[in-house]
């Protein structure tokens, strides 16, 4: 959790590669040793799919070079790492001026987990819409769910707006429901870890519950996330492995245990939003809408 949010552990993944590469050469059979750093490096965590996304591109140009010297393919892998870096950023942009059409002047648009430039090589997924509506002079407000139980929407969203000068407010996850009740939300922008082929989209635990919500209320609920997020290999939502997390996150709030010694708790990170609840899936290459099987197909091939 030192580096978090799915575009950002793609690109940390491909530097990651460099480092494996590093410490595999120190190895008398560096080939055997990289491989083994690099599926290592792959299973650090299971839901977010831009992690096997950048670990797979440069396992690909490794092929690509075919016998190539240990410095050589360090060389060409940094390259590639610095490459990955830049366009995430320039993807992001990208997504955010998509995006920013559907937000309209005085909206308050609520978020659920850290999708901002903390979780991505730079200006957000979803953070980056709102950012991208803000510099087209719209003002906008953002209701940060505070996402229990690593606190990202209290602890990271609530910090970069606040930094960037959007007004945001934090509120506890389960007064959800109240806030649309009161007309407090008019959009609601999330990130996603992984979105499968049929567009259900899998993001931070509790996503699912904001998004049923959205729909009994009539509020727009908009994923915004880059072609790498989408895992055209796995094809529903139901098929995304989910991270089961540690039960310290659950019984504990910092260094204070909170629920009695010996109850069990759950602590799966990660929740799958059927493609149904979705309004629309905001890309670098556009804002897909349903049926989302072929819109994705067409967001690749175009
Ligand atoms: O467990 P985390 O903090 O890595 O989870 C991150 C999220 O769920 C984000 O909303 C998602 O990765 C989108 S990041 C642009």
């Amino acid at each position: 959790m030192v580096v978090r949010g799915a575009p950002a552990i793609g690109v940390t993944a491909a530097y990651g590669c460099c480092l494996a590469l590093r410490e595999a050469v120190e190895q008398d059979d560096w080939k055997s040793a990289l491989a083994e750093n690099l599926d290592k490096l792959e299973r650090a965590r299971p839901t977010a799919v831009n992690l096997s996304w950048a670990v797979r591109l440069m396992r690909a140009l490794h092929e690509e070079l075919g016998e190539v010297r240990a410095q050589d393919l360090a060389k060409a892998w940094f390259a590639r790492a610095k490459q990955l870096h830049a366009e995430d950023i320039e993807t992001n942009r990208r997504m955010g001026a998509f995006g920013a059409e559907l937000i309209e002047d005085g909206d308050t648009v609520m978020t659920h987990c850290n999708a901002g430039a903390l979780a991505t090589a730079g200006h957000g997924t979803a953070l980056g819409v709102i950012y991208s509506a803000v510099e087209q002079g719209k003002k906008i407000k953002v209701i940060a769910n505070e996402t229990r139980p690593f606190l990202q929407g209290a602890r990271l969203t609530a910090y970069e707006l606040h930094k960037a000068g959007v007004p945001v407010t934090v509120a506890c996850d389960n007064a959800c429901a109240l806030l649309m009740k009161r007309g407090m939300v008019q959009k609601v922008v999330v990130g996603a870890d992984r979105i499968a082929a049929n567009g259900d989209a899998v993001n931070k635990i509790g996503t699912f519950g904001v998004a049923l919500l959205a729909k009994h209320f009539g509020i727009p609920f908009y994923v915004a996330a880059p072609l790498s997020t989408i895992d055209r290999d796995t094809p529903t939502g139901d098929d995304i492995p989910i991270e089961d997390r540690t039960p310290r996150e659950v019984t504990h709030v910092g260094d204070t245990q909170i629920t009695p010694d010996g109850v069990p708790v759950y602590n799966f990170a990660f929740d799958p939003t059927p493609a149904e609840l979705i309004h629309g899936v905001i890309t670098e290459k556009g804002v897909l809408r349903e049926p989302y099987g072929a819109s994705i197909k067409k967001a690749f091939d175009g």
